[in-house]
C-alpha cells in the first residue's frame, strides 16, 4: 500500500463536529510539535478548560511508554492530547489511561471489528500495535489538577515508518482495513467514544467499564511474563480488576496483582 496523499487534516470539519461537546470543544492544532502531550499540559497550567484538544501533524519528540519515542510522521496519522480535570484521588489516575484505551479501542472497533487492547493500553489489531495512549498527571497533595491523556494512532501508516525493530509489531489500521482511513471521522469518533467512557468512569468508577475492558484484551486466560522494574512475574491472566490492576494466577496457585510494567505473551497471541 502507498502513503496517503500529504494532505492537511479538515481541522474546519474536526472542530465543527465537536463543538459542543466535552471532549474536543476547542481544538489546538498544529503542524509540528516536540510532542502534544507536553503542549495540552502548558496549555492546562495556563488554565485550558477540560476537554481542550490539541493536535499536531506531527511530533519531534513524540513520547511513548517507558521512556520510549513515538514514531510520529507528518500527515498520516493521529496524534491527539486531551486536557482531563477529574475529582479523583491521584490514586485513582492512572485507571484513565485504561478509559482512554477503551475508548481507543471503541473508535478502532468502528473499521476494524477484530481490535483487542493489551494491558495497560495498547491498541492492536492483527497482532500489531496501532495505538498507544501516555497519560501524565499534575497533582498537588490529594488534589489532581490535571490530567493529559495522550492518544496516538496509527491510522495510514505503513511498516516503512516503523525502524526495523518495530516492523513485526507495529502496524496502522490503514494496513489491517487495506484502504485509508479519513483521519477527520477517526478523530471525531474517538473524541465521542472517549466522552462517553469517560463520564462513566467518572459517574461509576473504572468497576463499571471492568468486564468490557475484559471482553477487549487479548490477555485473557493467557500464559505471560511481567517485567516490573527488576520483578519477574509468570501466570495465567484472569482479568483486570476494578482497581485496572493485571491479575494472574501464578504456577503455585497464587494471585498475583501487577499495576506496572511490560507484558509478554510466553505463548503468543494466537491460539492453537
Ligand atoms: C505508548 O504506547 O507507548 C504510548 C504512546 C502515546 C503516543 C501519543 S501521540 C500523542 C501524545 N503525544 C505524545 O508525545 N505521546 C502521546
Amino acid at each position: 500500500m502507498t502513503h496517503a496523499a500529504p494532505a492537511p487534516l479538515s481541522i474546519d470539519d474536526l472542530r465543527r463536529a465537536r463543538a459542543a461537546a466535552r471532549c474536543g470543544h476547542t481544538i489546538e492544532y498544529f503542524d509540528t510539535l516536540e510532542s502534544t502531550n507536553t503542549t495540552a499540559a502548558a496549555h492546562a497550567r495556563a488554565g485550558a478548560s477540560e476537554g481542550t484538544v490539541v493536535i499536531a501533524e506531527t511530533q519531534t519528540r513524540g513520547r511513548g511508554r517507558l521512556g520510549r519515542a513515538w514514531v510520529s510522521p507528518p500527515f498520516r496519522n493521529l496524534y491527539l492530547s486531551i486536557v482531563l480535570r477529574p475529582a479523583i484521588p491521584p490514586g485513582d489516575a492512572p485507571r484513565l489511561a485504561l478509559v482512554a484505551g477503551l475508548a481507543t479501542a471503541d473508535a478502532v472497533a468502528e473499521w476494524a471489528p477484530r481490535v483487542a487492547l493489551k494491558w495497560p493500553n495498547d491498541v492492536l489489531v492483527d497482532n500489531r500495535k496501532v495505538a498507544g495512549i501516555l497519560t501524565e498527571m499534575d497533582a498537588d497533595g490529594d488534589h489532581v489538577r490535571f490530567v493529559i491523556a495522550g492518544i496516538g494512532v496509527n491510522l495510514n501508516g505503513t511498516l516503512d515508518d516503523f525502524p526495523a525493530e518495530l516492523r513485526d509489531k507495529a502496524g496502522s489500521l490503514a494496513m489491517a482495513v487495506g484502504a485509508p482511513i479519513d483521519r477527520v471521522a477517526f478523530a471525531a469518533r474517538v473524541l465521542s467514544c472517549l466522552e462517553a467512557r469517560y463520564a462513566r468512569f467518572l459517574a461509576h468508577g473504572f468497576a463499571a467499564l471492568r468486564s468490557e475492558w475484559n471482553a477487549r484484551s487479548c490477555l485473557q486466560g493467557r500464559q505471560v511474563q511481567i517485567d516490573d522494574g527488576g520483578q519477574r512475574h509468570r501466570g495465567i491472566v484472569s482479568g483486570v480488576a476494578d482497581d485496572g490492576a493485571l491479575c494472574l494466577r501464578d504456577a503455585a496457585g497464587h494471585d498475583v496483582r501487577i499495576v506496572a510494567g511490560e507484558v509478554t505473551v510466553v505463548d503468543g497471541y494466537q491460539r492453537g
